[in-house]
């Protein structure tokens, strides 16, 4: 089975943090965002993907290779961006999708039942399979209404008023080659907005989901995310955790520091004598002066915190910025790559 992930986009959410490096790649609970997904991938039996790049792809390829674990990574990057559906278009042009593609949306960290929905696509013989997952607010999805039998009555984009279900999109979906022709080419296209609303009616279907799914696109769920991780409320591959629920690899030097609760260091990390870390995700090479204090915050790779610095809670503190002895980093606050605070 091949599947294709959407991987260009710029993640303006996740700024500073995806400044200078791409969404897919941004370290999760210590690993590459994407290898979370790859995993998952390779559980369903898929065994090729393509990924499609576009903003930041060199630093995609660099990171994730032509390999992961069974799975062979191919990918495609375009010039301008061409939305959801444009790069199905754009792979297919280029020879690289067979007939039949499951298209996930590369900020997905899920265990739905992907076997389940490939096997009611076939069952159904339906053009398009929609995962859908029930939420509790369904303002910022795309909200699809179904008949009995799955077939899709409506597809309904981010649409103000009382929505008819409390099922979304899920982005992840299984296409016929038909569909991915019928999309059109060397433009930007939207499937949300351009090819679902069309093919309503002309056998798309939805399959309903359960179990653990969360977009990681905003920082609150980036953080929600690493600490579902964490605490096992994904299955994963990740180490185990220590007695404080967190990750501290062991080439970090964290000597008469306090790491914990449900933290996250990245490789090469130094954390000093008398400081804190607290529910925060340090990427790799950050080091933290004497007595400073770090509050459910992220900082980046390279980032320097002087002696008796404070970082509250919210921040987010781009590549290989400084912050200098003594200074408080307000909550929410967000320092750009390199900034000097
Ligand atoms: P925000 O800027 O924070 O909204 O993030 P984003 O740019 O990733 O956009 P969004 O979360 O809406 O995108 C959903 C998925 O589609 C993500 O996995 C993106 O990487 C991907 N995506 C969005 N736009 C494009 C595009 O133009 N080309 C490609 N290849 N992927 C895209």
């Amino acid at each position: 089975m091949q599947a294709l992930v959407l991987a260009g986009g710029q993640g303006t959410r996740l700024r500073p943090l995806t400044l200078d490096v791409p969404k897919p790649v941004i370290p999760l609970a210590g690993r590459p965002f994407l290898s979370f997904m790859l995993d998952w991938l390779e559980d369903h039996g898929v065994d090729r993907v393509v990924l499609s790049c576009g903003f930041l792809s060199d630093g995609v390829r660099r990171v994730l290779g032509s390999r992961h674990g069974a799975l062979h990574v191919s990918y495609v990057e375009e010039d301008e961006p061409l939305g959801t559906a444009g790069p199905v278009r754009l792979a297919a042009d280029l020879g690289l999708i067979e007939d039949r593609l499951l298209v996930l949306n590369g900020d997905l960290l899920t265990e739905i039942d992907l076997s389940a929905q490939l096997a009611r696509h076939e069952q159904t013989g339906a053009r398009a399979t929609l995962a859908l997952i029930a939420v509790d607010d369904t303002s910022s999805y795309g909200v699809v209404p179904t008949c009995g039998d799955g077939r899709v009555e409506a597809f309904l984009e981010k649409s103000p008023g009382p929505a008819p279900t409390n099922r979304v999109n899920a982005g992840c979906y299984v296409l016929e080659r038909d569909v991915i022709d019928a999309i059109p080419a060397g433009r930007a296209v939207s499937f949300e907005r351009e090819v679902f609303p069309a093919l309503v009616g002309h056998g798309l279907y939805g399959f309903p989901v359960e179990g653990y799914w969360k977009d990681i696109g905003t920082p609150e769920r980036y953080m929600e995310a690493t600490r579902d991780l964490l605490a096992g409320r994904i299955g994963s591959r990740l180490p185990e955790r220590d007695g404080s629920g967190s990750l501290v690899p062991g080439c970090c030097v964290v000597e008469g520091a306090s790491i914990g609760p449900r933290s996250v260091l990245g490789a090469g990390c130094r954390v000093a004598t008398g400081a804190r870390v607290e529910g925060s995700v340090l990427h790799a090479e950050v080091t933290v002066g004497r007595r400073s204090v770090v509050q459910d915050s992220v900082l980046a790779a390279g980032v320097r915190v002087g002696d008796h610095a404070l970082v509250r809670p919210g921040a987010l503190v781009g590549t290989g910025a400084r912050i200098r002895p003594g200074v408080v980093v307000e909550a929410g606050a967000r320092v750009a790559p390199g900034a000097v605070v």
